[in-house]
């Protein structure tokens, strides 16, 4: 597992989101009231960018059927089936920069 840099704090503001590829994995990256949160970036439904939903608070809504997750766990909150969970990953943040364990 390594450390990857993801960004600086200023890149991400509160209620938004980027994406990074690390490890072969597709990771999605969003800061929730202060807090940075890492999680699969491709929906478990069907394959969808993650990081082109809509963030409310910790509620991520998928951009293809509206599947609706919670970013700070990676953990489906609403769908009609069950779908596998996003995964999450640590983050650490030094200064201002934010790194993920990937
Ligand atoms: S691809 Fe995300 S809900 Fe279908």
């Amino acid at each position: 597992m390594a450390k990857v840099i993801v960004g600086k704090t200023s890149d991400i503001p509160e209620g938004k989101m980027t994406h990074i590829t690390a490890g072969g994995k597709e990771i999605l990256v969003a800061n929730v009231n202060g807090r940075y949160y890492a999680t699969g970036n491709i929906c478990t439904h069907a394959g969808a960018e993650l990081h082109d939903g809509e963030l409310n608070d910790k509620e991520l809504t998928c951009p293809w059927h509206g599947s609706r997750w919670d970013i700070t766990t990676g953990n489906l909150i609403w769908f009609p089936q069950k779908l596998q969970s996003l995964g999450s990953y640590k983050i650490t943040v030094e200064g201002d920069t934010i790194y993920v364990e990937a």
